[in-house]
């Protein structure tokens, strides 16, 4: 009995042991890698060249068992060339691949399909092409799934509604055909979802609104058409809705106003009706209101004077009629409004001429009447006005010069013949700036004809998008985007040359063998509006200003995904730091150091007797001193310079184009 039971004891065990042997050898079998194998891999791709353990390689990481568990080369400025040199199958157990921005081409291939263990999957900002492989429909695990911005065409898998677990979706310009699939509505984590620059048609399908976790949805720049579904106003978390630049019909469903935390809304350029819906009131958030370019007709509702946080409001080009609700004058944080070529009439609710943050105001193109109020013809803090095109009525005594159109007057400056010489000074400013806004406008027009021309050429497009104030000025025609973000490997700290006042200087050659000095905002920098502020201050005096003791601005990005100035690099640096340098001092003789005053002497006068304005730098020291290989000496950091009215006795006037800065979209984390 006891015997018997041993014996049975001893087979179990003895099963066993043989069981888990044949188990793992057929585990040993079935497993398509090892450490070696994934070393090998990785090297074969020619990515690396290191002879270190491959665990230790640059963008590297294995768990501690050796196995290779995320490559992340991101914003490395490589050109590494086809995606197939990477052997996915050899690295079962990746959970990050990180390849943005490193310059590669050729298609996804399919046995992207074997990283079943894939948490993160960034392939954005290369030139990669072909289809979305289905095999991607076994990454089930996924997270982030970002292909922004490479030349993938075809439709979009309806398979990707099966990541239960995405969070983040950007398939965000690409050449993306065909619909959105209703099974995105099955993707209840997902907080943002890019689908815009594509060449998606269709409708928006109703399940979107299952997405109760959605914060961005970017469906803008597509050729979707039909109504917005009414269901899009379950989504109660919502903060940005971009459906602009499409082919949208029908009403503005009033559910929208129940969408409480949005901050952004634009509708622009499709071709929606009927009215704007009172429940608009309700969005008490919103920074940002866009319905340009529309049908829209009827009333603009009272509620809008609910919309406190409201600092940016185009409701231009619609058929738009009634009088200006007096509740605007409620919205202070408003800095530019439009609401031109529609069929306002009435009078202007003169309590508007007293917001303090407008520095656009366009009423132009309407039925407009009345006089126009003193409060916004004697306003010298707007920096546009246009009210041409209307009904309106000076209520000036004297006569005016008309330089606006039929009663209408451009710029809304008028009955200051008591006031003459500050008359033609606001003249000139206003002129002087639109002149800017004009060549501003022109350069980037310029720029986005050459980027259709060069578009086939280049490896990675930079499109504006979003409606973001997107502007790579160009410089004797070769900087471009690219080149600058290659030049700088994304802005690595090694080539960072300093600080200033806010932001980083970086060094940049360029291909054409030229330098420039960078100067980029830091990431928190950007979130804030008085840096942000400063920094489009700089870009508006520099390029009006030109004098040779005056640091020279080559050309700025003013977009959410890249934000700095270009200047003509000046090789010695700041005089701050010129003069504690042991050697560079002895160089630095007295003569030379008169040299340096008389030259900054010779800027300060041009900015304040030879400008059209005096212009006040208010921050001069020798860190803002800039010196070039032959010490030649020139101001720079105008971030806080001011305008000087000289016809009031205190009232400065502090110069930078209003713009509204979308919120970034890269910013997702990584779990
Ligand atoms: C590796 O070395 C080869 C030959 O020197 C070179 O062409 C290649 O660019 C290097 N690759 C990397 C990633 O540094
Ligand atoms: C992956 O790329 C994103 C940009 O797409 C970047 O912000 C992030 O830091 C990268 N992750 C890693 C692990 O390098
Ligand atoms: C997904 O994985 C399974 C099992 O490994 C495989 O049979 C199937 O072909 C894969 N599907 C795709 C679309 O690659
Ligand atoms: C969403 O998921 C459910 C359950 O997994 C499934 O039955 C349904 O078909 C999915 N919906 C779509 C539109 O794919
Ligand atoms: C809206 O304004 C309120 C009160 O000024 C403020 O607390 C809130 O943060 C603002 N919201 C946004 C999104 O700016
Ligand atoms: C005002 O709007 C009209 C019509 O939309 C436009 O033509 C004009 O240029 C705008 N004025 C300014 C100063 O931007």
């Amino acid at each position: 009995m006891v015997s018997s039971v041993i014996i049975s004891t001893a087979v179990v065990i003895v099963t066993s042991t043989m069981m888990m042997m044949l188990f793992s050898l057929a585990k040993a079998i079935s497993s398509p890698s090892s450490s070696t194998d994934e070393a090998e891999a990785l090297r074969s791709t020619g990515w690396w060249n290191s002879t270190s353990a491959h665990c230790h390689w640059d963008g590297v990481y294995c768990n501690n068992a050796g196995r290779v568990t995320g490559i992340a080369l991101y914003g490395s400025g490589k050109e590494l060339g086809e995606l197939s040199k990477l052997e996915f199958s050899s690295f079962p157990s990746l959970v990050e691949l990180n390849l943005s921005a490193c310059g590669l081409n050729g298609s996804i291939p399919h046995q992207i399909g074997t990283l079943t263990q894939l948490t993160y999957l960034s392939l954005g900002l290369n030139n990669l092409t072909g289809e979305l492989p289905l095999s991607l429909a076994n990454l089930t695990q996924l997270e982030v799934l970002s292909f922004y911005s490479n030349r993938l065409h075809g439709s979009i898998l309806p398979e990707i509604g099966k990541m239960k677990n995405l969070t983040v979706l950007d398939l965000g310009n690409n050449n993306l055909t065909g619909v959105i699939p209703s099974s995105f509505g099955n993707l209840t984590n997902l907080t943002f979802l890019y689908l815009d620059g594509n060449k998606i048609s269709g409708f928006i399908p109703p399940q979107i609104g299952k997405l109760k976790n959605l914060r961005f949805l970017y469906l803008s720049s597509n050729g979707l058409h039909g109504p917005i579904p009414p269901e899009i106003g379950k989504l109660k978390n919502l903060e940005v809705l971009y459906l602009f630049y499409n082919k949208l019909h029908g009403l503005i469903p009033p559910e929208i106003g129940n969408m409480k935390k949005l901050i952004f809304l634009n509708l622009r350029s499709n071709n929606l009706t009927g009215v704007i819906p009172s429940s608009f009131g309700n969005l008490t958030n919103l920074n940002s209101l866009t319905l340009r370019g529309n049908q829209i007709s009827g009333f603009i509702p009272p509620e809008i004077g609910y919309l406190l946080n409201l600092s940016y409001l185009d409701l231009s080009e619609n058929q738009i009629s009634g009088f200006i609700p007096e509740e605007i004058v409620n919205l202070k944080k408003l800095g530019h409004l439009d609401m031109s070529n529609n069929l306002i009439r009435g009078k202007i609710p003169s309590q508007l001429g007293y917001l303090k943050e407008v520095e656009y105001f366009n009423l132009s193109h309407n039925n407009l009447s009345g006089t126009i109020p003193h409060s916004i013809s004697n306003n010298y803090m707007w920096t546009s006005i246009d009210l041409s095109h209307n009904q309106l009525e000076s209520q000036s005594t004297t006569p005016h010069e008309a330089f606006g159109h039929d009663k209408g007057l451009c710029g809304g400056i008028n009955g200051l013949s008591h006031c003459k010489k500050r008359h033609q000074i606001v003249l000139i400013v206003v002129i002087s700036l639109s002149a800017t806004l004009l060549l501003s406008v022109t350069a980037l027009g310029f720029l986005f004809h050459k980027q259709k021309i060069r578009k086939n050429q280049l490896s990675k497009t930079t499109k504006a998008k979003n409606g973001d104030l997107f502007s790579i000025w160009d410089y004797d025609g070769t900087i471009a985007y690219d080149d600058i973000i290659q030049a700088t490997e994304d802005f690595d700290i090694k080539y960072c040359i300093g600080t200033g006042g806010y932001g980083s200087v970086y060094r940049a050659q360029l291909p054409s063998g030229k330098v420039v000095a960078l100067k980029k905002l830091h990431s928190w920098e950007r979130e804030d509006p008085t840096y942000l502020k400063s920094f489009e201050n700089e870009v508006q005096m520099l390029s009006t200003i030109q004098h040779r003791n005056i640091v020279k601005l080559h050309g700025f990005c003013l977009h959410n995904r890249c934000m700095f100035l270009v200047y003509k690099y000046m090789e010695k640096g700041s005089l701050y730091c010129m003069l504690r340098d042991e050697v560079e001092v002895v160089e630095l003789d007295w003569i030379k150091r008169v040299n340096v005053v008389k030259s900054i002497a010779s800027a300060l006068s041009y900015m304040h007797h030879d400008y059209v304005m005096p212009i006040i730098h208010r921050d001069i020291s020798s860190n803002n001193i800039l010196l070039d290989s032959k010490l030649e000496a020139c101001v720079s950091d105008f971030g806080t310079a001011r305008l000087l009215d000289p016809y009031s006795s205190n009232q400065t006037l502090l110069v930078g184009t209003y713009g509204y800065i979308a919120p970034g979209k890269l910013d997702y984390t990584l779990h």
